[in-house]
């Protein structure tokens, strides 16, 4: 079947498109309904139907010849070490790891949190939940205790899973002060936690809480995969909102399944037995998705890299992983392309490895800009494909179709709307707009499955952010346009939201920080455009009247408290001092405007701007900084 039909089917029968895709994955009782849509908006796939995420991702495979088949390669150059596991060995490590969970009193609906590295552990911990119906939330490892509190008191977990440490190129980040931390502030406290103790650092454990991973494991009886509902929870996933109170996306286990195993052979257009690596981290969407289920969902070998695209030794490490383990298929963002250019131009390391195996490259996480994705084209000679998604739905929107009809690569775009996808563009009046006419993306319910159900413990909060702008479609929160070529091109947020290196942060989150401030009277964080990570957030503070520190110190300050609560993966680390803010009429600050100044584009005078000169002000503190750079 070509794309369109395929696309079509899929839009205007979406239950028999599913039903049929769902024949490829494995059910312990087929669903009473495909689409459950008597309580809309919320809408629920596979509804009746049980199944179980480990089951599909292990045993089946297990059972049915692929025992001895490589399933996990973990790569760690931080620690230089290669552990590789096949599907029997992950196996057994998750039953394991699923009875010591079952031990410690984690039962199916709990919620367990990982705080962990990049270690083999964190995807046994993630499958061992799925096995026994703990719902496992993962929290990125470069949060700052405040964040994991606040993620603690939304998902109450009943134990928490961490490791000593992490490596960050060659600085050890010690996790448990961290951890224990975040106990202390968040108002819920957990019963119990698991420590993964790494030989680069010993952490101290709190008598009765914590335990030792590998003691635990010593003594575990493994435990079986549990039914499940298609519709039970899978994961919650916190990612940035608004506000600094990060939203709890859920992710069900049918839809889920059902998804990801399609998007690997029509979109990856992987096969079983070969070999995917996602260079993320598991405490993102793509880790969650890419590196772990997916790829073991479609019976194919999966890389877990603990390093960097440079520096770990140097911006060959991406190639002589690709030569080393016989990888087909990279999913990265293009900020990991935009280092490994500028420390390697002329793609000196590309010529040192074998890349014989190597077939396609795909980048998500912000929009690839067309410098990159040549160089890529040029440097690594197979198809890169820019594709669009986003942690509420799991997998791609927009993509090009490595296994079902690839269609010629426009630069700047992620090209065409996958199967499942009602992409719309509407205007402010809810009417699509014509080709080539920038609007809001929106996607019309019922969302396809994988998709998130709902936000966690928040039915409402799911309605206001995603459903009640526009009623009947889901707001991507992206704005850009369809060309009449019906491609795709995603152009910049609607709300706060940045992506710096690929991660997604809110401004709006920074700024809350900013002003917990005793001298900040008001404050406005913006993106700006940064060469290496796409986009960096830069402060600018207000201070209250009477203030007569130190201006350098109080900006040190804030940059040190944004670090404290957020986390170094904010990479906040530009404030300045301003006199005054520029605002429209009713108060509101004109963020989009300071922006353009400083990246250096034109813009127009906002006719509801209070006091132009303002923007003369703020254009002078900006260039003392040094922006727009030249
Ligand atoms: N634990 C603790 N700290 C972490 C961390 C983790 N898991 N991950 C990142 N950090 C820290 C970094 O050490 C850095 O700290 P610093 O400010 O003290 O130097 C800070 O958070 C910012 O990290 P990052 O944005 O990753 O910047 P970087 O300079 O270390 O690396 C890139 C830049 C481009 C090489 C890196 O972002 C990268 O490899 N990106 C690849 C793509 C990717 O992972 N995308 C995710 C979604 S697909
Ligand atoms: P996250 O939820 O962290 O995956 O971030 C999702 C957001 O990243 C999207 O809403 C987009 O703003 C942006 N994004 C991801 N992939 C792309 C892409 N290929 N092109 C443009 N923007 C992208």
């Amino acid at each position: 079947m070509s794309y369109k039909e395929v696309y079509k089917q899929s839009i205007e029968s979406p239950e028999t498109f599913w039903a049929n895709v769902a024949e490829d994955v494995q059910w312990y009782k087929k669903w009473d309904k495909v689409l459950d849509d008597s309580n809309k908006p919320f809408y629920r796939w596979f509804a009746g139907g049980e199944m179980n995420s480990c089951y599909n991702a292990l045993d089946y495979h297990v059972e049915n010849g692929r025992a001895d088949q490589l399933a996990l390669v973990y790569d760690s150059p931080v620690t230089d070490s290669i552990k590789r596991f096949t599907y029997r060995e992950l196996l057994d490590e998750v039953a394991r790891f699923a009875g010591v969970l079952a031990g410690q009193g984690v039962e199916k609906g709990d919620r367990v949190i990982l705080y962990m590295p990049m270690v083999p552990e964190a995807v046994i911990a993630m499958l061992a939940c799925a096995r026994i119906g703990a719902v496992h939330s993962v929290v990125f490892g470069g949060f700052a205790a405040n964040e994991l509190a606040t993620r603690i008191d939304d998902a109450k977990p009943k134990a928490i899973v961490s490791a000593s440490c992490g490596i960050e190129v060659t600085r050890v980040i010690s996790y448990k002060p961290l951890l224990d931390k975040a106990i202390e502030l968040a108002a819920y406290k957990p019963e119990k936690c698991i420590i993964l103790q790494r030989p680069q650092l010993e952490a101290t454990m709190v008598e009765g809480r914590d335990f030792g991973w590998a003691e635990l494991m010593e003594k575990a009886e493994p435990a079986d995969c549990v039914s499940l509902a298609a519709t039970d929870p899978l994961y919650i996933l916190y990612t940035s909102g608004t506000t600094g109170v990060p939203k709890g996306v859920v992710r069900d286990n049918g839809g889920h399944l059902v998804a990801l195993k399609w998007s690997m052979k029509y979109i990856y257009g992987v096969e079983p037995g070969d070999v995917y690596w996602a260079a993320s981290d598991v405490g993102w969407v793509v880790g969650h998705s890419y590196i772990v289920y997916a790829p073991l969902f479609h019976g194919c070998t999966t890389i877990l890299y603990e390093g960097k695209p440079v520096g770990t030794p140097d911006p060959g490490a991406f190639w002589r992983v690709i030569s080393d383990h016989g990888v087909n298929v990279l999913f990265t963002a293009p900020t990991a392309f935009r280092a490994i250019k500028r420390e390697d131009p002329k793609g000196e390391y590309v010529g040192k490895y074998d890349l014989s195996k190597f077939r396609a490259l795909f980048l998500a996480g912000e929009r690839c800009d067309p410098d990159t994705l040549h160089w890529a084209e040029d440097q690594l000679k197979v198809s890169v494909i820019d594709h669009w998604w986003q942690t509420e739905t799991g997998w791609p929107i927009g993509a090009n179709f490595a296994g079902l009809e690839m269609f010629p690569v426009k630069p700047g775009s992620a090209s065409l709307p996958v199967p499942g996808y009602n992409v719309q563009v509407l205007d402010e009046d809810h009417n699509e707009v014509s080709a080539g006419q920038i609007g809001a993306i929106v996607i019309k319910l019922p969302l396809p499955p994988g998709c998130l159900p709902t936000l966690w413990n928040n039915d409402e909060g799911y309605q206001n952010s995603y459903l009640r702008a526009f009623p009947g479609y889901y707001i991507t929160a992206d704005a850009g346009y369809k060309d009449t070529d019906g491609y795709l091109w995603i152009m910049s947020r609607t709300d706060d939201i940045i992506n710096v290196a690929g991660h997604r942060l809110s401004t709006g989150a920074m700024e809350e920080v900013l002003a917990a401030h005793p001298d900040v009277a008001e404050c406005a964080v913006i993106g700006v455009n940064d060469e290496l990570k796409g986009e960096v957030p830069l402060g600018t503070v207000v201070l209250n009247a009477g203030v007569e520190r130190d201006k350098d110190e109080i900006v040190k300050e804030v940059i040190k408290m944004v670090r404290e609560k957020i986390g170094p993966v904010a990479s906040f680390k530009i404030a300045t001092v301003v006199k005054r803010l520029p605002k429209t009429r009713s108060g509101k600050i004109l963020r989009g405007t300071m922006k353009k100044i400083a990246d250096g584009v034109e813009y127009k005078m906002p006719a509801t701007i209070d006091d132009p000169v303002i923007l003369d002000e703020i254009a002078e503190d900006l260039a003392a900084l040094g922006y727009p750079h030249k």
